[in-house]
């Protein structure tokens, strides 16, 4: 294989080469012998201060204003997919919007605590388009969305215009790549893996107001791990938090504001991905079938014609340098993920393998 140019991966995903540099530096073992940040306690100056500092960044990138409480998890959005109901569906029902994979998973773990209901789905579509809302129930307890379909490739520009039920999103796959309405919605969450470092870290953010409706008796019936007040009131430090995710997490929220802040990225992803949407466009060869309004900046997932040929498209990118280009399982075929960490050449890269290799077997 030649020198590597770059990992497309959907997650755990690249991270800018000097977050890497800034950690690697940062485990070096020093004269003094003194332990770096992820060998010390939680509860201490050194990591209190990387604490402070993430929430402040995170709360400064999002622009919380102080209606929202954030906080800093495990278990990925997996667990988000569990808790969220647990604590906000027990005397209501919840309502789904399913434009993919990620939606219907959330679907399914909300249906092993109760009734939830899918409003609407687009699967119709092969998970295509966004579907068109056509009905709110406002005793839903909650409509959730996917912001970005890591797999479908299915995108939301902004969140759905929907102000009679609580809104809440699975942002996964998009955070903090560009400006978005946090405080509109009254939940969102998202684990750290794509665009904010390494697996470990789930932020997850929950208007206060909403937070006030679960009721008291509730709250004692769970699990306390899964209850999202006990974490408040500790400060996400219920156990010992993944301080090292934690600490990547503040590096990448330094390197977002030091690259010009979400705007700036904004106007970047949205150019990478172009290039890769335009030489899927005008080619005969390559497919990518979801309707322009709706596909995602961050995951493009593409198909050959012929699929025999896509195990060689993978085989020979990775030897010219270009990683991670395997669709998911779910749906085969071949993906590149944008993320922020992902240059602008490296994607101009790609889209010339792109050329070459239809150029060769097209
Ligand atoms: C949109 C979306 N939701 C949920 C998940 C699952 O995340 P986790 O593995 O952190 O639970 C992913 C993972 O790729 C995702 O992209």
């Amino acid at each position: 294989m030649s020198e590597v140019i770059a990992n497309f991966s959907a997650g755990p995903s690249a991270l800018p080469k000097a977050v890497r540099q800034l950690i690697a530096d940062g485990l070096q073992p020093t004269m003094d012998a003194s332990p770096s940040l992820i060998e010390v306690s939680h509860r201490g100056p050194a990591f209190g201060e990387v604490a402070d500092a993430l929430r402040e960044a995170l709360t400064r990138l999002m622009m919380l204003d102080g209606q929202h409480e954030l906080l800093l998890l495990q278990g990925g959005a997996n667990q988000q997919f569990a808790q969220l109901p647990l604590n906000f569906a027990q005397q209501q029902t919840p309502a789904y919007l399913l434009t993919g994979h990620w939606g219907e998973k959330a679907l399914a773990e909300a249906e092993r605590i109760g009734p939830a209901v899918v409003a609407p789905s687009a699967a119709d579509t092969g998970y295509t388009r966004l579907p068109a809302i056509d009905k709110v129930d406002d005793q839903w307890a909650y409509l959730h969305y996917t912001g970005n379909e890591t797999i479908h490739g299915v995108q939301f520009d902004q969140p759905p215009d929907v102000s009679t039920v609580p809104l809440v999103a699975d942002l996964s796959s998009e955070f903090l790549s560009r400006p978005y309405p946090y405080t509109a919605l009254s939940g969102f969450y998202a684990g750290a893996q794509k665009n904010l470092g390494v697996a470990g870290l789930t932020i997850v953010g929950l208007s206060k107001e909403w937070l006030a409706d679960i009721p008291k008796a509730q709250q004692h019936s769970m699990p306390k791990f899964f209850d999202y007040r006990a974490w408040i009131e500790s400060d996400s430090m219920l156990n010992t938090p993944a301080t090292f995710a934690w600490w990547v997490a503040l590096e990448m929220c330094r390197w977002i504001e030091n690259s010009g802040g979400l705007t700036t990225l904004d106007a970047k992803n949205r150019q990478k991905a172009g290039r890769v949407y335009a030489c899927i466009d005008v080619s005969d060869f390559y497919l990518n079938p979801v309707e322009h309004a709706s596909r995602s900046v961050m995951n493009v997932p593409f198909w050959i014609h012929d699929k025999t040929l896509e195990s060689e498209f993978v085989k020979e990118a990775e030897r010219a340098g270009l990683l991670g280009l395997k669709g998911h399982r779910a749906v085969g075929g071949l993906r590149a993920s944008l993320y922020n960490a992902i240059e602008d050449s490296a994607v101009m890269a790609l889209v010339e393998f792109m050329r070459e290799f239809e150029r060769r077997y097209g």
